[in-house]
């Protein structure tokens, strides 16, 4: 097989790294996606980092080893806030994370300097995005909150409505009294909700899915490297995605239906792939 014809392999604990699938697809529709889903582990959010980083790297080696996948996008905030640095040092394909464009995008949109992060707990306690913000300004001022049960509402498949009205509510009040411009989607699974954060934000504050940012890096590192992949023979042309994730019976019925429409992708037909089989259950 052509080395550009390797395909991508994009993770998450769940169904929310599929918004990066959906913005990779959207711009490399030719480039074949292999996503892997732990539901078996979901949710990442509460979890050590040593916990974090055991399944993030079996997932990793599955994806090159047996998938050869030619670069790993971790399509999940938490990972990248838990494993980034060692992956990239450890894996010989780039690692891919939510983090550095978003944190540009948002330096660049803001006119007050004021801005917001929401994540999951795991995401907002390592401070991945705080100091990266600094980094970039260090006048800013951000303001971090965990909204771990956004995390739960779009595995469910429940993206508006009531309940997910009130849950954004109580989560972002803080946000908006402290007067942000932008505010930080860290987590992917929140692009899903990005209706309902924006009747509550208001139209004044522009929200930043990472994921856009990651399409665009992940486009410009595959011209650069001559590693797109090539449409030769008629298989070839015909581009595929395979979604796997490690336990079927936690994929909502409900998130099947909505989620597809939501995504656009092509097929969004999920395959149990158990890869932690034989190892200690400690879901
Ligand atoms: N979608 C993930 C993230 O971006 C993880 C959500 C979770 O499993 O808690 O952080």
């Amino acid at each position: 097989m052509k080395e550009g014809n390797r395909p991508i392999g994009l993770l998450d604990s769940g169904v929310g790294g599929l918004t990066v699938a959906r913005e990779i697809a959207l711009s490399l529709p030719e480039e074949e996606l292999v996503y892997y889903g732990d539901t078996l582990h979901l949710p990442y959010g509460p979890r050590t980092r040593e916990e974090v980083r055991g399944f993030v790297f079996k997932i990793i080696d599955f994806l090159i080893e047996e998938k050869r996948a030619k670069t790993i996008v971790l399509a999940c905030n938490t990972a990248t806030a838990f494993t980034l640095e060692e992956a990239r040092r450890r894996y010989p394909v780039p690692v891919f994370g939510t983090l550095d464009g978003a944190c540009k995008k948002a330096v660049r949109e803001s006119r007050n300097q004021k801005i917001g992060v929401i994540g999951t707990e795991g995401t907002i306690n390592s401070q991945a995005y705080q100091r990266a913000l600094l980094e970039l300004d260090e006048r800013l001022q951000v303001f971090a909150t965990a909204c771990p049960r956004f995390v739960e509402l779009v595995e469910e498949g429940n993206f508006a409505g009531r309940e997910v009205f009130d849950t954004a509510n109580r989560y972002l009040d803080g946000l908006k009294g402290a007067g942000i411009d932008v505010l930080i989607l860290g987590c992917t699974h929140f692009p899903y909700l990005i209706p309902v954060i924006r009747r509550v934000m208001g139209d004044k504050v522009t929200l930043i899915n990472p994921a856009v940012e990651m399409a665009g890096e992940v486009k410009k590192w595959l011209k650069q490297e001559g590693l797109a992949r090539q449409n030769g023979s008629h298989q070839e042309q015909i581009s595929q995605q395979e979604f796997l994730i490690s336990d079927m019976k936690r994929i909502s019925k409900t998130f099947l239906e909505k989620g597809s429409k939501f995504l656009k992708l092509p097929s969004l037909n999920f395959t149990e792939k158990n890869i932690f089989e034989g190892e200690e259950d400690d879901s």
